[in-house]
Order: C-alpha cells, then structure tokens, then sequence
C-alpha cells in the first residue's frame, strides 16, 4: 500500500483525474464531492476509489470527514485541495452571494481541509499539500473577480503555508491551470470561447485534466521534496509569470 492521498472535488474533472493518476502512482486515494451523487458513486464503481460527501466550506465536516478517511484508510500523506468553483458575472452585476460561494468553497476550503490535516502532517514529519489555483488567480480575469480573488489567495496562502512546513517536511505547492477541456468550461458562451480565449492559447488548444493530473503527482511525489512554495503553471503558453 502506498501513501494515503485525499482529493477534493475528486469524482469529476481535473479532480478525478487527479484521483487515478495519484492511484495509478501506488496511492490509497480518497476523493470528496459535494453534491453529484450519481457521478461519485459511478466514479467508485469504475476506480475503486472511495468518495465521501461534505461541503469544504464547512470547517466541522471537513474535521468529520477527514477523521473518517483517516479511520477507514491511514492517516492523510497527501492531501490535494481541486474543490472549486465559478460564479462568473461583471464586478458590477455580481452579487454578495456570488462573491461569498467562491470564498467559501475555494478559499476557505483550502483553510479548512488543510488546517485539518496539519497537524497530523507535523507529527509524522512528512506531507504533501498540493493546491489547484488557476491562471486568472496569477493575471486575474474578466467577470472573474471573485474567482481570482481566492485563486491569488490560494497563491499567497502556499507560500506563507510552504515556509512553516520546511523544516517539519511538508512541501506545499500550487498547481496553476490555464483553460482546461472540463465541464466548467460549458459556462462560457462559445463566442467567448472562440473569439477571445483560445486565440490567447500558444499552444492553440485546450489543455486536458490529465495533464494537469501529471503535474500534480509530481508535486505529491516522495522525489520533489526540495520544492515547495513553487507554482507549477500549466496553461500552454497562455500566461508566462
Ligand atoms: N474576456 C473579455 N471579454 C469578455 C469575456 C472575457 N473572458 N467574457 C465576456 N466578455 C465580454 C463579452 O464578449 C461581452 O462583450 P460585448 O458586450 O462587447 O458583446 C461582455 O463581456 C458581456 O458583458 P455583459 O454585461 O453582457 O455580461 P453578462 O452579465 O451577460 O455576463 C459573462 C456574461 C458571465 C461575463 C460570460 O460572458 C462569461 O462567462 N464569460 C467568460 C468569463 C471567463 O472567461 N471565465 C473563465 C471561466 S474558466 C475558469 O474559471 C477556469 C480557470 O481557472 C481557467
């Protein structure tokens, strides 16, 4: 049995593929979901991967939750924070709720997974903390001053998060995607995509999540414990920093 790793919003997306390549790599994994039951429990069913269902917005049920991944599976090595989501809108129609859902679930999410599985991390001497931000957390975006916001914060939470870790072996690193084929590309209209996206994309394509996947379990891996507070970008030449 390999390391013990936990991925958040696992059962779909760049998450799910996250999950198999970190099993592929000799894991146990652990993926949550929020809401899709019927995608996580298909999920399993194909992966072997066991999911669990809590919001990580919510700090007692990421404490819950995690303690029974720990009870069912080891102690958390690993832990990936892929939970999000956009409520993309001009920052002049956004509403507070717009604003508040993206802080919980990709900021405070962050805080509230990690903070739970820090400790224990601290005790072993070892962990690995691999953050999903984005491409608009590092150039902002359009509509997207919410979302940028938290993925920045995640930016800025990593490095801080990487300097107390060091000397207790914990690396922690953020994985910064640029567009990537997923369904939370549906979101935007097709002449966005068309018109102004995808030309900004050097390599002329979208990226796919198993590409970020290879990107994050080199992050996880037992090799990469000399990197830490580094942002790997991922986003075809889209945004070079
Ligand atoms: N860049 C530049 N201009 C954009 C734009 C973008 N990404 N998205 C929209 N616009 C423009 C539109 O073309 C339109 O321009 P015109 O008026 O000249 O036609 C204008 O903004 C739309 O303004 P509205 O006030 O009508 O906007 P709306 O209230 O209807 O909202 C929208 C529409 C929510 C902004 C929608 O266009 C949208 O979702 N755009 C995409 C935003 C985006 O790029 N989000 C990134 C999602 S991917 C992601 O988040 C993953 C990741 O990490 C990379």
């Amino acid at each position: 049995m390999g390391r013990v790793a936990l991925v958040t919003g696992g059962s779909r997306g760049i998450g799910a593929a996250i999950a198999t390549a970190l099993q592929d790599m000799g894991c146990t994994v652990a993926a949550t979901y929020a809401g899709n039951d019927e995608k996580a429990a298909a999920f399993t069913a194909e992966t072997g991967i066991k999911t669990y269902k809590w919001d990580v917005g919510n700090y007692e049920a990421c404490q819950a939750g995690i303690a029974q991944i720990e009870a069912d599976l080891g102690p958390v090595e690993i832990l990936v924070n892929n939970a999000g989501i956009t409520r993309d809108a001009p920052f002049h129609k956004m509403t507070p709720q717009q604003w508040h859902e993206c802080i919980d679930t990709n900021l405070n999410g962050v805080f509230n997974m990690t903070h739970n599985v820090w400790g224990g991390m601290r005790e072993r001497k070892f962990g690995r903390v691999v953050t999903i931000s984005s491409i608009n957390g590092q150039k902002g975006q359009f509509a997207q001053a919410n979302y940028a916001a938290t993925k920045a914060g995640d930016i800025g939470f990593t490095k801080s998060l990487a300097q107390e870790g060091a000397r207790a072996g914990i690396t922690v690193n953020i994985v910064a995607p640029g567009y990537i084929n997923t369904e939370m590309m549906s979101t935007i209209p097709e002449k966005v995509m068309n018109d102004v996206i995808l030309p900004q994309i050097p390599v002329g394509r979208l990226g796919e999540a198993s590409e970020i996947a290879r990107a994050v379990c080199f992050l996880a891996s037992d090799d990469a414990g000399f990197v830490t507070g580094s942002t790997l970008s991922a986003n075809g030449g889209q945004y070079m920093s």
